[in-house]
């Protein structure tokens, strides 16, 4: 089975180019079967929930053509209403299948998905979609893993979120910019990417203002044209090497980046005692021979700090002078790496949504296992802050959001490889003493 096998314990210093948006790109190609025309999507990133989406888009008839491992041409236009069924044993296991939903839906009046899957953190309900799409006028059903939505016409509505939601955002968002008239959703997340993605909608035609602030307008349109779009930076994967430079005292400039995206991880990691330089389109994160103290985190919604950073984030904290409190307010099941991270010898206890960490002085490498996507990053973290030989198993998870992640961590002085068997480890073991 393939695992991460590295040698930590020193710091990791350098320069890192960040990629594409996952959590935008997969709102931008789902919403790129809207248009009858080609859609070029540049600066995607080359992960396995991209590529998940892009098989589903092919799988209804739309047209993917992969013009370089960043950059796709989607043409929705043979995508017929007759054939707006998704699911496959792929789709099922990506969150952002569901995205797929608001798009068929808004152009074809019609979506049949399969109940979305992804990471596994929490109970991830649905019902803010659901309110949205029937509020739009659709008839939406649940039965045999399936939902279903349908209309007759869709019309503009004003919906008031009753959970800030991402996921639920631009759906309705999606659906409501080829409905009839205008939508007003209240309580709107504001994630970058909700940004992105009513940019990118804008610019096949739509008319959405607000993106960005909790009340969103949006005017239907009856049809979208094609368009050439480039999706943000990614802020997580950006905020994962900011971490990164902070647990092994490093230096790591994170490039290609919106700094304004990453204040909530700037802040805090300046709070504990790294030195934070912003540039245009860069941060550094300057550790070197630092003692990082105590802080105390709350995750929450956009501009607050990430629930996808939290567990990188405790990586951190769990090596820094003192007690610090993480409180995780978005999902319930975040802190499935801390039995991980006690194998390196961190302290850390949870009660319900917090958790209490006495930091400690170093790491121990041990044996891990990745239970979620960020938190198999914060473990490869920890591995790489860590004394010593570490392992950690099913990185298929990591892989689904970090691209070229090991030769990254290569570039800034890791000693990290992907092995998929025991006698590739002991090669590495005997190559890296
Ligand atoms: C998105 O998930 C991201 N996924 C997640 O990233 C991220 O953790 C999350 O937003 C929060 O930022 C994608 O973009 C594909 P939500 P999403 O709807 O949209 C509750 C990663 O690591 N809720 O904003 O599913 C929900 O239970 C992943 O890249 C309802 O109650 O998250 C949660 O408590 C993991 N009813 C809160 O809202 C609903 O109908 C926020 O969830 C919808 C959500």
């Amino acid at each position: 089975m393939e695992r991460f096998v590295m040698k930590g314990g020193r710091p990791l210093n350098g320069e890192v180019v960040i990629g594409g948006a996952k959590n935008a790109s997969l709102g931008v190609l789902a919403a790129a079967v809207m248009a009858d025309e080609p859609c070029l999507i540049e600066n995607m990133p080359d992960v396995r929930d991209t590529n998940v989406m892009l098989q589903a888009i092919e799988g209804i008839g739309g047209k993917v053509e992969r013009i370089d491992a960043h950059t796709v041409k989607i043409n929705g236009a043979a995508i017929s209403k007759d054939n707006t069924v998704v699911d496959d044993e792929f789709i099922r296991k990506i969150r952002a299948s569901y995205y797929l939903l608001g798009a068929l839906l808004g152009k074809y009046k019609k979506a049949i998905v399969a109940l979305p899957g992804g990471c596994d953190i929490g109970s991830r309900p649905i019902d803010q979609h659901i309110k949205g799409f029937t509020a739009l006028g659709a008839k939406v059903e649940i039965g045999h893993g399936m939902i279903t939505a349908e209309a007759e016409r869709l019309t503009g509505a004003h919906i008031y979120m009753d959970v800030v939601s991402v996921g639920a955002t631009i759906n309705v968002m999606m659906a409501a910019a080829l409905a009839e008239g205008r939508t007003i959703i209240e309580n709107a997340a504001k994630e970058p990417h909700i940004v992105d993605v009513a940019n990118f909608l804008n610019s096949m035609g739509a008319n959405i203002k607000g993106a960005g602030t909790d009340v969103i307008r949006i005017r239907g349109v009856e049809k979208f044209h094609g368009s050439t779009y480039a999706i943000i930076p990614d802020q997580i994967e950006a905020g994962t090497f900011m971490t990164l430079a902070a647990a092994t005292r490093g230096d790591i400039t994170v490039r290609n980046v919106i700094p304004k995206h990453l204040e909530a991880i700037s802040a805090k990691l300046n709070e504990i005692g790294c030195t934070i330089h912003e540039y245009d389109d860069a941060v550094r994160v300057d550790a070197r021979e630092r003692t990082l103290k105590n802080t105390q985190i709350k995750t929450l919604p956009y501009p607050g700090f990430p629930t996808d950073m939290q567990p990188q984030m405790a990586v951190v904290m769990a090596l820094s002078e003192g007690t610090s409190i993480i409180t995780e307010s978005i999902f319930e099941n975040r802190f499935r790496y801390v039995d991980e991270l006690a194998r390196m010898g961190a302290k850390i206890q949870v009660e319900g949504n917090t958790a209490i960490i006495s930091g400690i002085s170093k790491y121990t490498g041990a044996d891990m296992v990745a239970p979620d996507l960020r938190a198999g990053a914060a473990l490869v973290i920890a591995g790489l802050a860590a004394e010593g030989y570490s392992a950690v198993e099913n990185i298929e998870l990591i892989q689904r959001g970090y691209e070229h992640f090991e030769e990254k961590l290569q570039d800034l002085g890791a000693s990290i490889s992907l092995v998929d068997s025991d006698k590739e480890e002991q090669k590495f073991k005997l190559r890296v003493v």
